[in-house]
């Protein structure tokens, strides 16, 4: 059981917190204390700062499996702790799909939450990293993350891709699966666009290694993966991408910017006790 501090937003569980029923206690990003240590000793102990991932995260307290907690490193400040999970545990695992090493990986939404981390954990890994943006001034400080090229939408694009993390979906869905190359695949995460993907007849074919995609969705064991990922920001390697912050009850301001895509990472608000 933990004392939430910060927690942070994510597009799926904003722009779809209506669909759930009321009362819900919605949210799977935070970070915090922990009030009460788990009774089989699998877990931090209490006072020990943490970061999870797991359901029902905005709230003052919150009960997680201790394999969905990772201890929070002195050197990483709560804040940018709650900024990882989802989207850093998304983009690590996504970016597990294929080597990374000398391979051409696409990144589209890179100025979004995940995207943000994508681009920096793929440099990391040695990837070629092509950050596509909605807008010129969305591409911001994705050189700095590692970004070798960032484009607009899929322009100047070429093929042959190894791997691609795919946040948008719609209509550029299609046009990415064609800049594949052999055994390429794009990890199918999410459809920011809220548009249909569609694809031309002949565009599935190919002849030789499979071209595919995949979807994504692993939310298993998340403990381990997010002690990496906090491990790498306490060695100052990759950086946490706070672009909106302020307290709990600014929920509503936060919420529009993000789905307004005025959000450059992620939204991080302060939970008062
Ligand atoms: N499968 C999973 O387990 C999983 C996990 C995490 C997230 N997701 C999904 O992945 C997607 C991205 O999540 P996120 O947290 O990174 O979201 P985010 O921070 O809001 O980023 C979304 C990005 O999508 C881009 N985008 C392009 N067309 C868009 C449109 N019509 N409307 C809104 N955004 C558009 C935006 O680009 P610009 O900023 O350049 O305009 C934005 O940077 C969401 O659909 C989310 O539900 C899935």
């Amino acid at each position: 059981m933990l004392d939430v501090r910060h927690i942070s937003l994510n597009r799926g569980e904003v722009a779809f917190a209506a669909r759930r029923p009321a009362g819900t206690v919605h949210g799977y990003d935070a970070a915090g204390v922990v009030a009460r240590a788990a009774a089989d000793g699998s877990g931090p102990a209490v006072g020990a700062r943490v970061a999870v991932f797991g359901g029902g995260a905005w709230a003052q307290r919150m009960a997680a499996a201790t394999d969905a907690v990772a201890e929070v490193p002195e050197r990483v400040g709560l804040r940018e702790a709650a900024a990882l999970p989802m989207a850093g545990l998304t983009a690590l695992r996504a970016l597990r799909a294929r080597p990374l090493l000398g391979r051409r990986v696409l990144i589209t939404g890179a100025a979004g939450g995940v995207g943000r981390y994508a681009v920096q954990l793929a440099a990391l890994g040695g990837a070629h990293v092509i950050a596509s943006v909605g807008s010129p001034a969305r591409g911001a400080g994705l050189a700095e993350l590692g970004a070798h090229r960032v484009t607009v939408g899929l322009d100047g694009v070429e093929g042959p891709l190894d791997l691609v993390l795919d946040t948008v979906g719609g209509a550029q869905l299609g046009a990415v699966f064609a800049l594949l190359g052999p055994g390429g695949n794009i990890q199918c995460i999410g459809s920011a666009s809220g548009e249909p993907a569609v694809f031309e007849p002949q565009a599935l074919f190919f002849v030789g290694e499979a071209r595919t995609l995949s979807t994504y969705g692993d939310i298993s064991s998340p403990g381990p993966d997010l002690a990496t990922l906090l491990g790498l920001l306490a060695a100052g390697r990759l950086r946490p991408e706070i672009g909106w912050q302020g307290g709990w009850e600014r929920y509503p301001e936060a919420a529009e910017a993000l789905l307004e895509r005025r959000v450059t990472g992620k939204a991080v608000l302060d939970v008062g006790r």
